[in-house]
C-alpha cells in the first residue's frame, strides 16, 4: 500500500463494522451459509481506519487478509456475532451492519456426521430463527449513536429496504439489488442506494472502497445532525 495522507476527519469516532457471512453448523462437517465475501464490510472498516476512526471489525469467516490499524473480532455463527456485537455496542458512535447473517440455523447440531445410509427424512434439517442483531441494536440505540444497516434484495428493493429502516429503527440503510450487474456478492464494485427516512441517494457504480467512503461521509453528516440537536 502506498503512503497516502488521508484527512483524519473521523478521528475520535468509535465505529463497529460487521462483515462477511455466518456459518451455522449442521453436523461436525457441514454448515449453512451464504455468498457474502466480506469485501464491502472490510472496505468500510479500512476506509474508516484511514480516516482516523477507532474501528472494531466483527468478522465472519471470509478468507480476506486481516486488515491492520483496527481491532478484529472473529466470529463464526449468528449467535457468536450477536454476542460480540451486543457486548460492544454501547460504547460505539457508529455501527454498520454489513454482515450477511443467517436468518435460520439448524435447531440442533448433530453430534456425529449425518450418514447417507439413513432415510431422506432422517437427513431433514429442522431449523430455528436466529436473533436479529440489527433489530436489537435499533431497540438499544444511544441518543447520538448512528446505526446503519445493509439490505440485499432481489426484488422490491426500495419498499423492502424502507420497511427494514423503519422496523429496525435505523438512521440509514444501504440497499443493493442482487440482480443488477456490478452489485452484490464477491465483486469489487457495488451499486448502492442510500436510504434515510426522508432522503434517498442512488449512487453510481463504483468500487466498494469508493462506496465505503461515500457511505462514511453520509454517516458523518448524520452524526453532526444528531449532535447539533
Ligand atoms: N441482520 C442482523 N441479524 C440477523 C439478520 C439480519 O443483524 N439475524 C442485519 C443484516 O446485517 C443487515 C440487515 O439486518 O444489515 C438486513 O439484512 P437482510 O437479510 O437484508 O434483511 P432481513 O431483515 O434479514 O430480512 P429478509 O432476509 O427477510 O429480507
Ligand atoms: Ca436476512
Amino acid at each position: 500500500e502506498r503512503a497516502i495522507a488521508h484527512e483524519k476527519d473521523m478521528a475520535g469516532v468509535k465505529l463497529m463494522v460487521t462483515a462477511g457471512p455466518t456459518q451455522e453448523a449442521v453436523d461436525p462437517v457441514r454448515y449453512l451459509t451464504n455468498h457474502s465475501s466480506g469485501k464491502m464490510g472490510y472496505a468500510i472498516a479500512t476506509a474508516a481506519a484511514r480516516r482516523g476512526a477507532e474501528v472494531t471489525l466483527v468478522s465472519g469467516r471470509t478468507g480476506l487478509n486481516r486488515p491492520g490499524y483496527m481491532e478484529v473480532v472473529d466470529v463464526v455463527s449468528a449467535r457468536d456475532m450477536y454476542e460480540a456485537v451486543t457486548e460492544r455496542a454501547e460504547g460505539m458512535d457508529m455501527i454498520v451492519k454489513a454482515a450477511a447473517v443467517a436468518d435460520f440455523r439448524p435447531a440442533v447440531c448433530a453430534e456425529d456426521k449425518i450418514k447417507k445410509t439413513g432415510t431422506v427424512a432422517d437427513a431433514a434439517i429442522a431449523l430455528e430463527r436466529t436473533d436479529d442483531i440489527l433489530a436489537w441494536l435499533g431497540a438499544h440505540k444511544g441518543a447520538e449513536q448512528v446505526l446503519c444497516g445493509f439490505s440485499m434484495e432481489t426484488k422490491d428493493m426500495l419498499e423492502n429496504s424502507r420497511r427494514k429502516l423503519t422496523k429496525k429503527n435505523l438512521d440509514i440503510i444501504a440497499a443493493n439489488n442482487l440482480k443488477e450487474a456490478g452489485a452484490g456478492f464477491r465483486v469489487d464494485t457495488n451499486l448502492l442506494t442510500l436510504i434515510r427516512p426522508e432522503e434517498e441517494k442512488v449512487l453510481p457504480l463504483m468500487t466498494k472502497y469508493e462506496a465505503a467512503n461515500v457511505l462514511l461521509d453520509e454517516l458523518m453528516r448524520i452524526r453532526k445532525e444528531k449532535r447539533s440537536l
